[in-house]
């Protein structure tokens, strides 16, 4: 007798979502056994935040769209919740699949627990210790009612054991996020958005920032652009601005952009050939983090806490704050030839989803047969 296919919904909502799913879509369509729906919770939608990364990442169209949009995090966090319930009712998945630690994770974790559906969670384990980053609270909660909870790096695990997760249901697989960037590396490289832009190879900085502990007060923000324009003098720094950062250029600097090298958002392959390519990243992004480290490309991270210290640890990724002095200075140590030298750490190897997609499908069928045997 044929087998019943295992059912997940995978659900993914802003932009550091999608490059996570990818390849665990791509996975669990390629094997025999799964059968899969692609929920986009529609909490980015513009087409520089979500579109042109299904494109360069060949994402399959969403199958439902719940188009949630922006709001506070209450508002958002409430839509997904309210409008992802009737299709996991209409659907009853064998297991959710979310990824990362944005309002949208949490909210269809919540979603699936509730309707005792099994969640997995994807990059589980993540701490920065600061209660007042909104992701902080979303990587905890989920956490806490996930049953998989799949790890990127050592310290995940070991923050999980504290919090008296039990082992059983930690399962360390590496970083799908770079399964994505080494698929992907050959392409980027060879795009032409240096020449585009006028860059040299290593002759630029590339600056990301939207954590709203930088962008939503105007002193530090203004602090940071002063210091950042300063290094522009010396290192030509481009800058694609985040909506929300723009947004606050407006609101609270009265629409006075900085003199950077300002761009739209980019897509993916070819922000991935301006990582690449640059002397140095300064980022207040989690993600970033990660992807220089893979890369090997110096990342100075514009604030006081990581949920990612393996970054530190092994990569190339340097805590320096939001001070002047500290970025002045970790930016001169690495224009002085002594940037810091990293290595890859383990598992981030291209076949993180792979891992991801063998447990599943032996845990699910497992599950199955007992099931039936019960039946
Ligand atoms: C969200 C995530 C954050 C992640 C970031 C990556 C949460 C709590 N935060 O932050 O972890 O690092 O995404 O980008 O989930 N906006 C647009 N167009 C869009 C989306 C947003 O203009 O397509 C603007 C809106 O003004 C919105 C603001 O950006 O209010 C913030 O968007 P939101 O999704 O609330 O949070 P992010 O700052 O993007």
């Amino acid at each position: 007798m044929a087998k019943c296919p295992i059912r997940v919904l995978a659900v993914a909502g802003a932009r550091p979502n999608f490059m996570k799913i990818a390849p665990l879509l791509k996975e669990l369509r390629a094997r025999e056994g799964f059968e899969t729906l692609l929920v986009h919770t529609g909490q980015h939608y513009d087409a520089a935040m979500s579109d042109s990364f299904f494109r360069d990442l060949g994402i399959p169209e969403p199958d439902v769209n719940l188009g949630v949009g922006s709001g506070s995090h209450g508002e958002q966090t409430a839509e997904v919740l309210r409008k992802i319930e009737p299709l996991l009712i209409e659907r009853h998945p064998d297991v959710l699949v979310v990824v990362g630690d944005v309002n949208s994770t949490l909210a269809a974790t919540l979603a699936a627990v509730k309707l005792g559906i099994p969640v997995a969670h994807v990059e589980a384990g993540l701490r920065s210790f600061d209660r007042s980053m909104p992701e902080e609270t979303n990587r905890v909660m989920t956490d806490v009612v996930s049953e998989w909870l799949f790890t990127t790096e050592p310290a995940a695990e070991q923050n999980l054991l504290r919090e008296g997760v039990a082992r059983d249901r930690i399962h360390f697989v590496g970083n799908v996020m770079i399964d994505t960037l080494l698929a992907n590396l050959d392409r980027a490289r060879g795009l032409d958005s240096l020449e585009r832009l006028g860059l040299e190879p290593r002759g630029y900085a590339l600056l990301t920032l939207h954590r709203p502990s930088n962008v939503d007060d105007p002193v530090r923000l203004r602090a940071l652009f002063a210091v950042l324009e300063e290094i522009n003098t010396e290192l030509p720094v481009v800058f694609p601005v985040h909506p929300r950062t723009q947004a606050a250029i407006e609101r609270l600097l009265g629409g006075q952009s900085p003199a950077l090298r300002m761009t739209e958002p980019l897509g993916y392959l070819e922000f991935l050939q301006l990582m690449a390519e640059a002397r140095l990243v300064l980022t207040d992004s989690g993600g970033i983090q990660e992807e220089t480290t893979a890369l090997g490309v110096s990342c100075l991270t514009l604030r006081d806490s990581t949920e990612r210290p393996v970054t530190v640890d092994e990569g190339t990724n340097t805590m320096v704050g939001t001070e002047p002095d500290a970025i002045r200075a970790a930016v001169r140590k690495i224009l002085d030839g002594e940037a810091k030298k990293g290595r890859v750490p383990a598992l981030w190897d291209g076949r993180a989803a792979a891992r991801i997609v063998d447990i599943l499908e032996r845990d699910l069928e497992r599950k199955s047969d007992r099931q039936r045997i019960g039946n």
